[in-house]
């Protein structure tokens, strides 16, 4: 047994974890992802895109997994910007690439015609697919622990 307990380990550039609990926290985590965006030196666009991306991760880990951890992180290298990391313990996503296309939720393609209904009890389906335009890279993957782990980042745009 070591006598002396390991150092733990601080990943590095981690800025801060803001925990899902409920619905008030995703706006939280919009409003935290946002400030470390605009502390980057990211355009309007850019933070915005961010506030957006953070909002519906959080939002998908709240009404799927009933909460959850969104983890912020600054990027140096090969270019500054920001990565957001959402995690949950929810059932997971049976089929991602479908879960990713605009219209899909729960389960199935949203019909027109019940648009009314759904847009007043349910999602557009529309919020993994602007994650993905929005954000530089978007990756989106059952964690082996069991539930999600979505990961998003933005980068400065460089004037060339
Ligand atoms: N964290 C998650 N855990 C389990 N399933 C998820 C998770 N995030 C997304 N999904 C599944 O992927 C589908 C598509 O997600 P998306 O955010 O695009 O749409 P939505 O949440 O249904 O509607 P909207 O985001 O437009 O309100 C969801 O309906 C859900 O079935
Ligand atoms: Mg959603």
């Amino acid at each position: 047994m070591p006598s002396i307990a390991p150092k733990p380990t601080i990943e590095p550039n981690w800025l801060e974890t803001i925990f899902l609990a409920q619905s008030v926290d995703a706006l939280w985590a919009r409003h935290r992802a946002a400030e470390a965006a605009r502390e980057t030196g990211m355009t309007d666009r850019g933070v915005w895109s961010v506030a957006i991306a953070a909002a519906e991760l959080a939002s998908n880990a709240l009404k799927f997994a009933k909460g959850g951890r969104v983890h912020l992180y600054r990027l140096d290298e090969p270019r500054p910007g920001l990565r957001i990391v959402v995690e949950d313990d929810g059932p997971g996503i049976e089929n991602i690439e479908l879960a990713l296309q605009d219209g899909f939720s729960e389960g199935r393609f949203i019909q027109q015609s019940d648009t009314r209904a759904r847009v007043r009890l349910r999602g557009l389906g529309a919020g993994l697919g602007a994650v993905r335009r929005l954000m530089d890279t978007f990756a989106l993957e059952n964690r082996k622990e069991g539930g999600v782990r979505a990961v998003a980042e933005k980068f400065l745009s460089i004037a060339l």
